[in-house]
């Protein structure tokens, strides 16, 4: 079995936004997806330990908002890695406004909104999977959509290589790279022994 077949499923990203008690919520999701088209339904899976969750749960009704190949990651990192328990995540944010349902779609980034009515959920362990009538759908933008496999190699920031630690030969200058010099090491310009270095990182 390779894990990574399950890479190879398409998806896009999406924020799902809602709202309860006049505050506003949303995350970032990749487990949108029409289900039938007549009557025309979504779906969205959310975990149950996310704030939007309880949200959902609460208000019953939602926007999908799809998100574009131009979207930065600082949108993602937004919706995505913090939790709208701890912060408001759409105070000092623009990029969006309220459809018909009163609930927040995001403009910018964005190329189309899907506003949901939650008729029915999935309990699924770890998530909740919420079943939803279309109320209204409009098209926003331009640009094309954003993919899951897309932001994984274009989006995401790549972990940095872990910064090695470096002695300098206080003889001669010889820089050894690595966090650890050995205890018999002999600099290979002036053999000078370990004892003549200094840990300069
Ligand atoms: C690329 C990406 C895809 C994600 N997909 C989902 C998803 O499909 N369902 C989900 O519940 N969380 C998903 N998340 C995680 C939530 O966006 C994240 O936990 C968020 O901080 C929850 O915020 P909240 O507590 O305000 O609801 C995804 C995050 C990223 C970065």
């Amino acid at each position: 079995m390779d894990p990574k077949a399950m890479y190879k499923l398409s998806y896009g990203l999406y924020v799902l936004s809602s709202e309860q008690g006049g505050r506003d919520a949303g995350c970032i999701i990749n487990t949108a997806m029409q289900l039938t088209s007549s009557p025309n339904r979504i779906s969205v899976t959310v975990n149950k330990q996310n704030h939007t969750h309880d949200v959902l749960r609460l208000k019953g009704e939602f926007n999908v908002s799809a998100l574009t190949v131009d979207t930065p990651f600082e949108l993602i990192e937004r919706f995505g890695f913090r939790s709208g328990r701890d912060t408001d995540k759409f105070e000092g944010f623009s990029a969006f406004e309220r459809a018909e349902n009163g609930l927040t779609y995001i403009t910018r980034y964005a190329n189309s909104y899907i506003s949901g009515r939650i008729i029915n959920s999935v309990d699924l362990g770890t998530h909740t999977m919420f079943i939803a009538d279309v109320t209204d759908c409009r098209l926003t933008g331009q640009a094309d959509s954003l993919t899951y496999a897309y932001y994984q190699d274009n989006i995401k920031p790549k972990p940095q290589p872990a910064k090695k630690g470096a002695y300098r030969c206080t003889v001669c200058g010889y820089i050894y790279e690595g966090d650890e010099l050995p205890a018999d090491f002999i600099c290979p310009i002036c053999k000078h022994g370990a004892d003549a270095f200094e840990k300069i990182s």
